[in-house]
């Protein structure tokens, strides 16, 4: 029997971000939201002695490693090695979520990864406890496995629920290629060079806007550190985020560390049309509407395949 999670997509509605760390890392502050688009992960046993056995079907399939370095194989050895089992396990991956976008994808798949082997091998883990075997595999791994909007501190796996009403309206515009989550992170330190960076922190105007779906304010308020650093090492997301102010997007922000763009719409009719007129510009390689606010990792009915 194969035990099927979905996980969705994440953006920072806010991505503040400190200093370096003498570990490598950043301290943020940042408002995770979750995104209705969303990897499907398939576990089922191997037989006695074949590992870790990784397929991809779906978006950017070609792309995804399907060795040990796959964060889905890391999540596997790290529960096997955990609890003493054989990490003797059939890993389908159905994506949905573009690679290297700033949308941890690949988070996605390792939160689903720790709900499905849960069920799979009957560890009966709690909440906490997938989220600190999480934060081990990635930074943003918690939040996969949370969902909805939360406040996100130390390098991002400190959570805590914010308070919002009803859904929130995105346009998602995928540019070809990727980037890479430490150079981005590199190239903001280095455009800060000596300079003195002050502590992260979110403005409460955003908090508000989130509690009372106010529009206008949460797309005043949208900001991410990282955006300078992404630019730079790829110019065309200006023209991306132009192209969206000039189809009447309430606003526009890199998605972590980029290149993905995402544009606040009005409401789903508004994501809707921004959608079809970005796509129509030819810039980005692909382009979705979407809504936020989405569920975390989830185990889907039994018997449900591969996304259609
Ligand atoms: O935690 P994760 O493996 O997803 O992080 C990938 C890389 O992103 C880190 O190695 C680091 O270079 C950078 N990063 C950071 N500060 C954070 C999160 C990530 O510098 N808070």
């Amino acid at each position: 029997m194969t035990i099927w999670v979905s996980a969705p997509a994440k953006t920072n509605l806010v991505l503040s971000v400190g200093p370096p760390r003498a570990d490598g890392y950043h301290d943020l502050a940042t408002v995770f939201h979750a995104l209705d688009l969303r990897d499907r992960v398939g576990v089922r046993s191997g037989s006695v002695g074949s590992g870790v056995q990784i397929q991809v079907v779906g978006i950017d399939a070609d792309s995804v490693p399907t060795d040990g370095s796959n964060l889905v194989a890391k999540a596997a050895h790290l529960l096997a090695a955990e609890f003493g089992l054989d990490p003797d396990v059939e890993i389908h991956i159905d994506k949905a979520i573009p690679i290297a976008g700033g949308l941890a994808g690949g988070s996605a798949d390792a939160a689903a990864t720790l709900v499905a082997l849960d069920s799979l091998w009957h560890l009966g883990l709690s909440r906490e406890q997938l989220e600190e075997f999480g934060a081990r595999l990635g930074s943003d791994v918690p939040f996969s496995l949370h969902g909805g909007t939360m406040l996100g501190l130390g390098r991002g796996e400190h959570l805590t629920p914010i308070l919002t009403t009803g859904d929130w309206h995105w346009v998602i515009a995928v540019s070809a290629g990727g980037l890479s989550t430490p150079t981005v992170y590199r190239e903001l330190d280095r455009l800060r060079g000596t300079d003195a960076v002050a502590p992260p922190s979110i403005a409460d105007g955003v908090l508000q806007a989130l509690r009372s779906q106010d529009v206008s304010a949460l797309g005043a308020g949208l900001v991410n550190d990282l955006q300078p650093a992404a630019i730079r090492l790829m110019p065309s997301l200006a023209q991306v985020l132009v192209e969206g102010d000039d189809a009447g997007a309430i606003a526009g922000v890199v998605s972590g560390s980029g290149p993905t763009v995402v544009f606040l719409a009005r409401d789903r009719e508004h994501a809707i049309d921004l959608a079809v007129i970005l796509s129509a510009s030819g810039l980005m390689r692909r382009v979705h509407a979407v809504s936020g606010g989405a569920p975390g990792a989830v185990i889907e009915a039994p018997g449900s395949g591969p996304n259609p």
